[in-house]
């Protein structure tokens, strides 16, 4: 049996998150061994958005691929880019019209690994069902992968859990990306497949959830529109290293906090 270690990084916040990013990421990867590295990109430009130039960026570092979420279409120049032939993700259960594709397989070593964006309902956009989609991309892939890893980007905490529960022993790990907040509740589940509500967020932590705190202070006490500002202060990366064999069952998995 053959073991790689998949790393998992949350939300990249604007430029804080870009650079930490590009300063960190090769030594970690040295560091712990690292084979395959998914990153949500939902914030990564401007903190609210994606575009082409920003995307470019971050497939210049040694992401393989990058998932997103509800902030993917904030600004409409991504879709110059989101049909190309990338391994760039939105979340799969919207609107079977909608540009874009909300998963890939990549090769590593003779190993395919799915990888698949969906995103939660609860407080949140109503998109078509998370847990059916999955069904039905799983069909689908199920006999030419061995590894799928799941993004599942929802705000809801009771939404994720009941969603890796409904996935154990079909997917090798989920991971909640969204609220910009880490848990501590990592566990491999009784059929294998390994599970953390939030990996947390990738920018500056002196922040609400990557936002400039005076922004984010101003909205709650005013109530009134705030132009909200990514943050720079004190910038780190959150993620999960999810150890998972080639019969697509999670080993191990290990917080990062950076
Ligand atoms: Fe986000
Ligand atoms: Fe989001």
């Amino acid at each position: 049996m053959k073991e790689i270690r998949i790393f998992a990084i949350g939300d990249i916040v604007g430029r804080a998150g870009r650079n930490v990013l590009a300063n960190k990421l090769p030594g970690l990867i040295d560091r712990e061994r690292i084979d395959v590295v998914i990153a949500n990109g939902e914030n990564s430009a401007g903190g609210m958005a994606m575009t082409p130039e920003v995307t470019r960026e971050l497939f210049s570092r040694p992401i393989n691929v990058i998932t997103s979420g509800n902030h993917i279409w904030n600004n409409s120049d991504i879709l110059q880019i989101i049909d190309a032939d990338l391994n760039l993700l939105r979340p799969a259960n919207y609107p079977p019209d909608v540009p874009g594709k909300g998963y890939c397989i990549i090769n590593y070593k003779g190993m395919k690994i799915c990888v698949i964006n969906l995103m939660g309902r609860v407080l949140m956009a109503a998109l078509d069902c998370p847990f059916r989609k999955f069904d039905e991309i799983y069909e689908k892939v199920k006999t030419e992968s061995d590894i799928i890893m799941v993004d599942f980007h929802a705000e809801a905490t009771s939404e994720k859990q009941a969603f890796a529960w409904y996935v154990d022993g079909r997917a090798t790990a989920v991971f909640g990306t969204h609220t910009h907040v880490q848990t501590a509740d990592e566990r491999i589940l009784h059929n294998g497949t390994g599970y953390i509500t939030d990996i947390g967020m990738t920018g500056s932590f002196d922040s609400v959830i990557g936002v400039k705190k005076e922004n984010s202070i101003r909205f709650f006490l005013s109530q009134a529109k705030v132009k909200f500002e990514p943050a720079e202060d004190n910038p780190g990366i959150n993620g999960a290293i999810f150890t998972v064999t080639n019969t697509g069952k999670t080993v191990s998995i290990k917080r990062i906090m950076e």
